[in-house]
């Protein structure tokens, strides 16, 4: 009989949840990149056009990753990760380099890309428009032209029907609302300028450009799903009772998640989702501010974006309705790799949360494949579950990699895993003996 005051002999039995967190059956995991990101040398783009002039010679995108010649050591790699899915954009400019002049050979190389990664029985995700135009299309306004619509038009009738037997899925359009932000409100991107109306053209325009090559997508045999990947943003105030931080918590979720789909409403077969911030409204005076980074109560990436997991959640409940969601990407700037372990596995756990709340997810796609080109950061922030030697180009696969590899074969997050979130513990810890085992396979097949 135990004292008072000492430890009993027998603690009640712990009650632990030992179920694998499911995923559905054919459930897509892969990963997504974006053409200018990773293929390197796109020297007709608008973007290469504006890194010579205005971008320090190491933030200038060079040969990237050069994937446009390494593209089969990728895919092979992901093959060996386990991946079923992959999400890819082709290069506009390299296609069509001067108006109205197609490169037969460029639309050959994108065939071959293609062919390479179905005959690995990989499901396609391709992006039409992933930030890049050409140049010429650049010189007469972009995005602010009405008539790019017409161009972009005129390139997608050329090139799908040469790609469409290789494609599983479409996006038209990445980010809209980014490509607004970062041109025309944070101003760090090419094309750089303060102008409300063409940011308002360039809305309008990017939202008849979809609405059109969605027409056009479906009206094709054997049409594939067509969607946007959006930048989707949980939005939260500080004070619940604030009715200023209320207000601005609701105008930009209207804004940056709702207003592109308002516009394009009937034109989407799913919905894409880009997940990555979580933005805390708290009221300063009269004008809701957003909590700056240095204040963040949470872990965050080596850009400064909060790890908040639940936001993920928040936002697929959000968004479910009559359409199927993907999630076209999700990832973390991290050279801590432990890091995004525990950003995998608590970020998948929201997502597991939210299948079982009856949304309906039908597949993650992680940013990004490979570390590569971040924009106007250059290749500073780290997002691949493959690590980039810049020197040589060598790729090396992070133990992240073998973590998401396991929770793609189990089509779940298998107990041991959980035992990341929360602890600093080291991935060869807990995988140490599948670590090796993968690794043995990878070098099998190299
Ligand atoms: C998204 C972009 C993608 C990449 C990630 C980090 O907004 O679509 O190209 O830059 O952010």
């Amino acid at each position: 009989m135990p004292q008072s005051g000492t430890v009993p002999q027998k603690h009640p039995k712990e009650k632990h949840d030992h179920a694998i967190l499911n995923f559905p059956d054919g459930f897509l995991w892969g990963a997504a990149t974006s053409a200018h990101q990773v293929e390197g040398n796109n020297i007709n783009s608008d973007w290469w056009n504006w890194e010579q002039t205005n971008q320090p010679p190491e933030k200038r995108s060079g040969q990237a990753c050069d994937q446009y010649h390494l593209y089969k050591q990728d895919f092979d790699l992901a093959k060996s990760l386990n991946h079923n899915a992959h999400r890819l954009s082709i290069e506009w400019s390299r296609i069509e380099p001067r108006e109205g002049e197609f490169d037969e050979a460029e639309i050959e190389h994108y065939i071959e890309v293609l062919k390479y990664l179905k005959s690995l029985q990989f499901t396609v995700m391709l992006t039409l428009w992933h930030f890049t135009l050409p140049k010429w299309v650049a010189d007469k306004g972009g995005w602010e032209n009405r008539a790019t619509v017409k161009y972009f038009l005129i390139f997608v009738k050329k090139i799908v029907p040469e790609i469409a037997e290789y494609v599983d899925l479409w996006i038209t359009l990445n980010e809209p609302g980014v490509y607004i932000y970062e041109t025309y409100l944070a101003r760090d991107w090419p094309h750089a300028k303060k102008s409300w109306i063409g940011q308002v053209k360039t809305f309008l325009n990017l939202a008849s450009a979809h609405t059109r090559v969605y027409q056009y997508l479906r009206s094709i045999p054997a049409g594939k799903p067509v969607g946007i990947a959006n930048n989707v943003l949980s939005f939260q105030s500080d004070h619940k009772h604030s009715l200023t931080e209320q207000i601005a918590v609701w105008l930009n979720d209207l804004l940056a998640n709702h207003l592109f789909y308002m516009f394009t409403r009937g034109s989407h077969d799913f919905l894409g989702i880009n997940y990555y911030f979580h933005v805390r409204f708290q009221h300063k005076g009269w004008i809701p501010r957003e909590v700056a980074a240095s204040q963040q109560t949470h872990d965050a990436s080596d850009l400064g974006w909060e790890i908040y997991p639940e936001g993920i959640f928040d936002v697929l409940t959000d968004l479910a309705g009559d359409l199927p969601i993907y999630i076209t990407e999700c990832g973390i700037a991290s050279t801590n790799d432990d890091r995004r372990n525990r950003f995998l596995i608590s970020y998948l756990q929201e997502v597991a949360r939210a299948i079982k709340a009856g949304v309906d997810i039908r597949g993650f796609f992680y940013w990004s494949l490979l570390d590569n080109f971040e924009w106007h950061l250059g290749f500073e922030p780290r997002f691949g579950l493959v690590e980039i030697d810049y020197s040589n180009l060598e790729r090396h696969i992070r133990p992240s990699a073998l973590v998401y590899t396991d929770i793609i074969q189990h089509n779940g997050i298998p107990h041991s895993l959980l035992r990341f979130i929360g602890h600093t513990v080291q991935a060869e810890e807990v995988l140490e003996k599948r670590y090796k085992e993968i690794e043995k396979e990878i070098e099998i097949k190299k």
